[in-house]
Parts: C-alpha cells; sequence; structure tokens
C-alpha cells in the first residue's frame, strides 16, 4: 500500500468508527483545517473518537460539565477549543498538556469556579469570562505566556496584587466581566493592569454602578464599557472609577454601550471627559431618565474630535427642549453624531461653531432646522437622513449661511418643492447632493444647487426631466433610478454628465439619440425598464452594441422586453426584427416592385403571347371535356350515323376542306356534309334536317358569308326544335372570320343570342394556336359512340 492510499484508508476508518460512536458524521470543512462543529448537539460528555487530526473543535452551547485529559489529550493537532457555554464547573489546565499547538480556548459562560494552573505556552486567546470565579483566575504561570494576546477573565471582587502575573505582558484586548461584582463595605481596591490596547469592561445590566477599585491601565488606546446604570448619587463613583482608566495619554477610543442615567450625570461624565485626551467618543444604547433640566457646560479646550451619540431612548416626558440641544449645539468639536433619538430640534450654534461633519440621521427633525443659521460657516458634510423634512425650498434656504457645505444628504424625508413661484437659494459651494428617496417630481430641477456635480434623486416620483432647465454643467453623476420616467433624456442641460443611472423606470421606448447627445457619459445604468421590443428600439440596441460594454451597466443581464407578451423576459440582446418590417417605405417601394413586376410580365403574356385567348380556348376546352364526360352513353341514340354535322357556305369551302376535314377524320369522326350525304329528291331544308338528326353534333363554321347565304336555312328550325337551346351541348360554333354584330340581320334572332353568348371558337390566323384549337374541338367528341351504318353494320 502506497503512503497515500493508507492515510486515505486510515482516515476512512476513523470516521468510520467516529460514526459507531458517536453517531454523527465528522466533515472537516476543509482538508487543511480538520474542523470538526459539534455545537448545539446537546452533548454531556466530549465525545469519544473524535477525529486525531482535529485542529479546530467547536462544541460550544452543550451541556459539558467534565474535561479530562483522555478526552482531548490525543487531538495533539488541537489548535482552537470553543467551549463556551456549557457547564464546566472546574478545570485542570494541565489536561492540555498534550495539545501543545493549543492557541485558541474559549471557556466564557460555563460555571467555572476553580482552575488550577498549567503552562499552555503556545496559548494566545484565553477566555474564562462570565464564570462563577470569586477572584480574578490569574496563575503565576499566565506570566509566562508570552503570545498571549486576549484574556478573558471573570470575578465578583478585585484584589490589590490580583493581576501582578500578567502585568508585564503586551496584550491587546482584556475582556473583564464584573456582572457579579459586588462591593464590600469601606473597600477601596486598587489594580494594576499593564499594557492592554483594549479593555473592554462589562458590568452588571440592572444593578447602579457601584465598582469602587481603581483600575489603572498602561498604553490603554480603547476603553469599552457595558451595562452602566447611574444615578444622580452614584455619578460621582463612576466619573472617580473612569478617572484613573482615562488618566494616560493614548486612550483615544472611549465607547459606552447600554447606559442608563440623567441628563444630569450624562453632562457631568461628558464634562468630566472634555478636558482627556480621548478623541473618539461612542455612547450606543443610551437611556435617559427621571429629569431634564439646565446645566451648565464648560465647552474648556478638547482633543475631542467625534461624539457619536445612537440610540437615544428618553423616559422623561416634559423638560425644554432648549437644554437639551444647547449642551450639543455648542459644541467645540469638529463631528457630531446624533442618530436615531427622539429628537425634533437642533439649535443653531451662537457663535461661530467649529463643526465641520454633522450626523442627524433617523431623528424627527423638521425643515425649520438651521433657518436663518449663519454660525456654521465651516460645515462640510451635513446629513439630515430619514427625518422629518418636507419643503426642499427651506432645506435650500437653510444652506444659504453655509459657506462651506460640500455634501448634503436629505435622503429618506418628505420632501417636495411646490413653491414653484419663489427662486429657490442653495450654498453654491455644494457639489454632492443626496435627494433620493422623497416624494420629489419633476420640479425638482428648478431648485438645486448651481454648482452640483453628483446629485442622488433616486426613489422619487419624477416623470419626466424638463428640456428648459439651465445652469446644471457641472453636473457629472446622476441617480435618478426608481422613479417614473417613461424617456431617456438627452444630455443637452447636462453637459458634463459622466454617469446616468436611470434604472428601474417607466422606460419602454429608449431612443439611441441619447448616445449621440451623451458623449461624455462613461457609464449609464439603465436596466429594469419595462422595454417594448418593437421596432424603435432596435436603433437602441444597435447602439448598445456600438458602445463598450462597460458603459451600460448591468448589459446584457437587466435589459429584458416587458411587452410584445411573446417576447417577455427575453434578453434585450437577443431581440432582432428584420428591416423589412420595420420600415413602412421599404415595405411599400418592395410591394410596388412587385406589383410592377407582375403587371409587365402580364402585359408581355398578353401582348406576344396573346394569353387571354388561351386562357378561354383552355376555359372552354375543360368545360367541353367535362361535359362529355357526362353524357351517359346509354342516352345516346342508336340512330345516330355521325359524329357531326358541318354547315358552311361555299366560300369557306376550301378551309373545311383542307383544315376541318382532314384534322376531324384522322382522328376516325365520322362528318356528314350536306352535300356529300346529300339524299336525291328532297329539299334542301329537309337534306339538312336529315343530317343534324342523324349527327352527335353539329358544326357551324361561321363567317359574314355564312351568315349572309346559309343561315336562314337554321334560323326557322330552331324556332321550331327547341334542339339547340341556350347553351346547348350538341353545337360547336367556329367562328372562321369577325362577324360584326351589326350585319347580322336583325331577323336571326338565334344567331345574334349565340354571339353574344360568345360561346363560339375563334379560328386562330397563327399556326402556333392550331394545335390547341383542334384539340378543343376534339374533347367535344371524346366520347365513345355506337354508330349505325346505313347499312345498319355496327361501327365503333
Ligand atoms: C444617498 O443616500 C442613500 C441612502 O439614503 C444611499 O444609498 C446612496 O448611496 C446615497 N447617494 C450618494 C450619491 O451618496
Amino acid at each position: 500500500m502506497t503512503k497515500d492510499k493508507e492515510s486515505i484508508f486510515r482516515s476512512f476508518h476513523f470516521v468510520y468508527i467516529v460514526t459507531l460512536v458517536v453517531g454523527t458524521t465528522f466533515h472537516f470543512s476543509d482538508e487543511s483545517e480538520y474542523a470538526v462543529d459539534m455545537s448545539d448537539r446537546g452533548l454531556t460528555h466530549v465525545p469519544k473518537g473524535l477525529p486525531p487530526k482535529t485542529k479546530v473543535l467547536d462544541m460550544s452551547q452543550n451541556y459539558i460539565s467534565e474535561l479530562h485529559l483522555s478526552d482531548i489529550s490525543f487531538l495533539s493537532g488541537l489548535k482552537v477549543l470553543r467551549l463556551s457555554h456549557n457547564r464546566i464547573q472546574c478545570l485542570d489546565l494541565s489536561i492540555f498538556k498534550f495539545n501543545q499547538d493549543l492557541e485558541y480556548l474559549d471557556l466564557s459562560h460555563n460555571q467555572l469556579q476553580k482552575i488550577s494552573c498549567h503552562p499552555i505556552t503556545n496559548l494566545k486567546h484565553l477566555d474564562l469570562s462570565f464564570n462563577d470565579f470569586d477572584a480574578l483566575p490569574i496563575c503565576k504561570e499566565f506570566g509566562n505566556w508570552t503570545q498571549l494576546n486576549f484574556l478573558g477573565l471573570s470575578a465578583t471582587k478585585l484584589q490589590q496584587l490580583d493581576l501582578l502575573p500578567i502585568a508585564h505582558l503586551h496584550l491587546s484586548c482584556i475582556l473583564l466581566d464584573l456582572e457579579g461584582y459586588y462591593v464590600k463595605e469601606n473597600e477601596s481596591e486598587s489594580l494594576q493592569i499593564l499594557n492592554t490596547e483594549t479593555l473592554h469592561l462589562i458590568f452588571h445590566p440592572n444593578n447602579i454602578f457601584s465598582v469602587q477599585a481603581n483600575i489603572s491601565v498602561n498604553n490603554l488606546g480603547c476603553l469599552q464599557m457595558t451595562n452602566i446604570k447611574l444615578n444622580n448619587d452614584k455619578c460621582q463613583v463612576f466619573i472617580r472609577f473612569l478617572s484613573e482608566l482615562t488618566r494616560g495619554p493614548t486612550l483615544l477610543n472611549f465607547t459606552l454601550n447600554h447606559v442608563e442615567t440623567t441628563w444630569k450625570c450624562l453632562v457631568r461624565i461628558l464634562q468630566f471627559l472634555w478636558p482627556k485626551p480621548v478623541e473618539y467618543l461612542n455612547i450606543y444604547n443610551l437611556t435617559i431618565i427621571e429629569s431634564i433640566n439646565k446645566e451648565d457646560f464648560t465647552y474648556s479646550e478638547t482633543t475631542l474630535k467625534a461624539l457619536k451619540i445612537e440610540h437615544v431612548t428618553n423616559r422623561v416626558f416634559i423638560f425644554s427642549q432648549t437644554v437639551l440641544y444647547t449642551v450639543f449645539s455648542e459644541m467645540n468639536i469638529m463631528m457630531l453624531t446624533i442618530s436615531d433619538t427622539p429628537f425634533i430640534h437642533m439649535l443653531c450654534p451662537q457663535a461661530t461653531s467649529t463643526f465641520k461633519f454633522l450626523n442627524f440621521t433617523q431623528n424627527v427633525l423638521t425643515d425649520s432646522i438651521f433657518q436663518n443659521c449663519s454660525t456654521l460657516v465651516r460645515l462640510k458634510i451635513f446629513i439630515l437622513q430619514k427625518n422629518e423634512l418636507k419643503d426642499l425650498f427651506k432645506v435650500g434656504l437653510m444652506t444659504k449661511d453655509m459657506p462651506s457645505l460640500e455634501i448634503l444628504d436629505v435622503s429618506w424625508n418628505s420632501l417636495e418643492y411646490t413653491r414653484h413661484n419663489r427662486t429657490c437659494t442653495w450654498v453654491e459651494s455644494i457639489v454632492i447632493l443626496n435627494l433620493s428617496s422623497n416624494i420629489l417630481t419633476e420640479s425638482v430641477f428648478r431648485c438645486l444647487p448651481p454648482r452640483i456635480k453628483i446629485l442622488d434623486l433616486h426613489s422619487n416620483k419624477i416623470r419626466n426631466i424638463p428640456k428648459d432647465i439651465a445652469g446644471l454643467e457641472d453636473l457629472q453623476e446622476l441617480n435618478i433610478a426608481s422613479n417614473d420616467l417613461a424617456h431617456l433624456p438627452g444630455c443637452g442641460s447636462f453637459s458634463s454628465l459622466s454617469v446616468l443611472i436611470i434604472d428601474n423606470n417607466a422606460i419602454s421606448n429608449p431612443s439611441a439619440h441619447f448616445f449621440q447627445s451623451c458623449q461624455k457619459v462613461k457609464s449609464v445604468k439603465a436596466g429594469n425598464n419595462p422595454f417594448h421590443c418593437t421596432c424603435e428600439l432596435r436603433e437602441f440596441i444597435q447602439r448598445i452594441g456600438q458602445v463598450s460594454s462597460e458603459v451600460v451597466e448591468g448589459w446584457p443581464d437587466s435589459y429584458k422586453c416587458d411587452y410584445p407578451e411573446s417576447y417577455k423576459g427575453s434578453l434585450l440582446k437577443d431581440f432582432h426584427v428584420s428591416p423589412l418590417s420595420c420600415s413602412t417605405a421599404l415595405l411599400i417601394v418592395t410591394i410596388g416592385v412587385i406589383g410592377l413586376v407582375l403587371a409587365v410580365t402580364l402585359t408581355v403574356l398578353c401582348i406576344y403571347f396573346d394569353l387571354p385567348w388561351y386562357l378561354r380556348m383552355a376555359f372552354q376546352w375543360t368545360r367541353t371535356r367535362r361535359r362529355a364526360r357526362s353524357v351517359p352513353s346509354d342516352e345516346l341514340q342508336k340512330t345516330l350515323q355521325f359524329h357531326a354535322f358541318v354547315s358552311y357556305s361555299e366560300h369557306d369551302s376550301f378551309w373545311v376542306k383542307n383544315e376541318l376535314l382532314p384534322n376531324l377524320e384522322k382522328e376516325g369522326i365520322r362528318i356528314c356534309l350536306h352535300e356529300r350525304n346529300f339524299v336525291p329528291g328532297k329539299s334542301i331544308v329537309e337534306n339538312i334536317i336529315n343530317c343534324i338528326e342523324k349527327s352527335y353534333k353539329s358544326i357551324f363554321v361561321l363567317s359574314p358569308n355564312f351568315v349572309q347565304s346559309e343561315w336562314c336555312h337554321y334560323e326557322l328550325y330552331f324556332a321550331h326544335h327547341n334542339l339547340f337551346h341556350e347553351g346547348s351541348n350538341n353545337l360547336i360554333l367556329i367562328l372562321l372570320d369577325p362577324i360584326p354584330q351589326n350585319s347580322i340581320p336583325s331577323k336571326y334572332h338565334k344567331l345574334r343570342a349565340l354571339m353574344t353568348q360568345r360561346t363560339y371558337l375563334e379560328w386562330p390566323k397563327e399556326k402556333s394556336k392550331h394545335g390547341l384549337f383542334w384539340a378543343n374541338i376534339r374533347a367535344a367528341f371524346n366520347v365513345k359512340l355506337t354508330l349505325i351504318t346505313e347499312n345498319n353494320d355496327v361501327k365503333t
């Protein structure tokens, strides 16, 4: 077995065993880390069979009450052990003697009362806070743990020499939990904690502050205190406690968290800290109790740069607002943050103020704030987010006397600009204005600071950008997302615009003109608009394809069709339509050209190939064939001797003898000619009638001659015998020469009727057409006939 395979086998083997013993599969989150998470599993003991390679073991939030050498001694690579929130009461540190690599040990939130000491040389982080220790659990061995940088401790009492063993260590943080601390009468302890950068003290949340000990720290840079409850009586105790801690020159950051105090005491604490070296003072979760009365405050020289007070609850209901606000408004510091408070106003400083940065986020301030206030001359950044501002005109007016103001944030208010008849006044120095999340309409463009560079107007109610707005030549960034804009604006009024954010509006047909008008724009974000994927959009999409993709932010994923229904949700990138369906002119031209070609073709066919004649012949041919087929053969008289009787004028006999007869007779069609089959002794008419009655069809060769000389024989006959009724089957009229309608004598009613019906076949002069002519005639005889010869032979 190779070494690799062996190790795989081994690890498989122990996972298998562990699964059996603990009932849980261990998963290493990362092969190299070997982390095992057994937190919150309801364990009462350290599980057996942990993977020996475990480096990080989390067993926090269980019910483990004891820890033995055998539980973890085999975890020779263990670096991190988390055991917080268990029930361990007593611990012998020697159980870690085989865990030479142990760096991080969290035993906080247990019930430890005692630990036995043993050196763990590599330990960096040891947390023993929130336990039941009486005195500080510090062994003299800790003094040798030179790697240690975090130490969490807890104690109910503090004694003079407790911290001595670690006094020389350079720690970065000490967490001291004094929740269980209680004062022993007439006892004033003094402790030295040397060399920690951060000290975090946690007191009991419900007990009035009463720690009497003097704790003094060298090199303290950051002090945090949590759970401070003070009444006027204990205020002095707290200040005395602070005085030792704040003595050093290095303390720059001081944070108080969860403070409940009177106004009087708060002012005293601030007053106490004022001359101290602290630069950044933060007070989070402040509750003011009892009463608020006027307190004097001396604004002595201070190194304090920034005071931040966040989340204030005021339990005092009747008080003078002025008393409260004066203390803050007169502060001689650069940065003041008062946020998430019930403050409804702030006073204008009486003398020229030092404020450069004011952040009044999430209070209840109205637009009467700082009206006619000319002392905030250094103010550069002013944040009034999430207040009750309503009138944009008054906001502009407020800035009038703030000559240094560069950034103003009045987002998340209820601002409107309705005083259209009054010109807005803004200080010229403003370059960044945040008006987002208000209820402004397009009229806002008439009330803006003149030199503005960055304007945030997102989430308002703007429906369009007026064309005639003047003087926003410096505007570089415009965020107008989440409004009701229906069109992409041009850059006519914004000659310097380089960033435009206009997503989430109502733009359906953005015009491609935008790209011409806004040459300087380096970034445009226009996604999530309800684009109408129709012809108008094509040019816009093409233009996007031309500009570089960095310019159009979110392309292509957030640019989708909203209409028509068939394209809904598909990307603009994938929308294609043919140029033809988009241009009416192109469409008309195309249809025109096709029509013209058709007309020319038809004309050519008609002129050169006599198309109408062919059509007529073809029509008659099909009709004749159909009729011939529909004649039931048994209806045909047995008496028939001929297929056809032909009548013609003497003048046309040349054509009949040389064209008609040869062409029909070669197909076996028997013809009755009255001169050939003449029965002597009978009149012409009798002979003709005899011939007609013995024939299947009658062919008349029509010509002006025929009308003159022959037709008289028939007109009477037709009048008496209705044999050749209109549209008759038995009659074939061949028009050899055209007969002008007026040359037919008016007594020939029948002939006139037949001529007007145009049911005759014209004899074509062109030879090429003769074939079709004969085919047409023959089609009329396309029926099987049984003819009787004159001697009664049956012939087919
Ligand atoms: C304006 O304020 C909003 C929040 O209120 C913030 O998200 C946005 O980034 C700010 N705009 C600018 C330009 O700073």
